[in-house]
């Protein structure tokens, strides 16, 4: 460990004082080396979002597995979809002098003032997953993760091409993600900017499911009940499409028939669900950050440029693709 001897003085008292304050999210044991041995091992403090969707979990296992096979000492928080809990987690970060601080932000917005913090203390920041609306770039050092804009424009693509011979009204459901979170504004944008080129395209409701199956489930159940005539749902993850399933089947009606449905990540459920014929097409997303999450890492603590944005790969599943790929489909 880079600063060993000041971190095994400051780690007791900080899990004191955090544990004093409570609510501070999970805090999970440091995995990776172990600490062990050498004293160049990298000490990463990296901040999740939480639990919310087979996405996060996936990308949580991405980042953990591949600390330990690169080296790397990660000390893990879950913040329980709580903005506050991810500050609390990044100042005690600081204060235990790691070499790294990754972390994936629930919301856009009220970075700056920890951000500097970091910065002051010479502490670099990778952002994976999703992005900040700093002005001040400089407050961290590459932001790795997918082009959500991409995502909803994908979405919207395949819409205008599935109705392109109809010249009726399509009515749209939207299930967004959290609330002020980049993959929630951005996918919305995405793809109201692709549909709004054919006015036939109307969103009667759209509203946050948080990213979770129950949300998903329950919004969708206040939308069918306010709204007779739906043709298709657009969800932001798999997870509240797979809510939004049960909700339309408690309801009389055929997922995937009767109201179609478009989601975004491309989970083992959600492929099953579009193989099944229950949803229609994904866009995927991909949770597997932590092997270039650590690459990058390396190269930031060793003083190294790292490109400013690291756009992950993506594609695009059908019914078919998706029978295809799901033997194979790691997560
Ligand atoms: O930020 C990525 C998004 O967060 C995933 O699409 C969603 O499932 C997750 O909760």
């Amino acid at each position: 460990m880079l600063k060993k001897m000041s971190v095994l003085l400051l780690t007791g008292a900080v899990a004191m004082t955090m544990a004093g304050c409570g609510g501070g999210g999970n805090d999970s044991a440091t995995t990776g080396s172990g600490g062990g041995s050498g004293d160049n091992t990298i000490t990463m403090g990296f901040s999740q979002v939480g639990a919310e969707s087979g996405w996060r979990t996936a990308n949580t296992k991405s980042v953990q597995d591949s600390a330990k096979t690169a080296g790397i000492e990660l000390k893990f928080s879950d913040a329980q979809q709580k903005q506050e809990n991810q500050i609390k987690a990044i100042r005690s970060y600081i204060q235990q002098k790691v070499d790294v601080i990754a972390f994936s932000p629930v919301v856009e917005s009220g970075w700056d003032t920890v951000l500097k913090e970091a910065q002051n203390a010479k502490i670099p920041v990778i952002l994976t997953d999703r992005a900040v609306d700093s002005k001040d770039t400089s407050l961290y050092k590459t932001f790795l993760g997918s082009d959500f804009v991409e995502e909803g424009k994908k979405a919207g693509q395949w819409l205008v091409e599935e109705y392109k011979d109809s010249t009726d009204t399509v009515n749209i459901v939207e299930l967004q993600g959290t609330t002020g979170s980049a993959p929630a504004n951005d996918r919305k944008a995405g793809f109201a900017e692709v549909i709004g080129s054919d006015p036939k395209f109307k969103i009667i409701a759209s509203q946050t499911g948080d990213f979770t199956r129950a949300k998903g489930k329950e919004v969708m159940e206040a939308f069918l009940k306010s709204n007779p005539d739906i043709d298709v749902l657009y969800a932001h993850n798999d997870d509240m499409g797979l809510g939004a399933i049960e909700a339309i089947e408690g309801a009389g009606k055929v997922p995937g028939k009767d109201i179609k449905i478009i989601t975004v990540d491309a989970v083992k459920d959600g492929m099953q669900a579009l193989a099944d014929g229950k949803i229609n097409f994904i866009v995927e997303c991909s949770p597997l950050l932590g092997p270039q999450l650590m690459d990058l890492a390396k190269k930031v603590v060793a003083g190294e440029q790292v490109p400013a944005r690291v756009v992950t790969e993506e594609t695009t599943f059908t019914q078919e693709q998706a029978k295809e790929a799901l033997p194979t489909r790691q997560y």
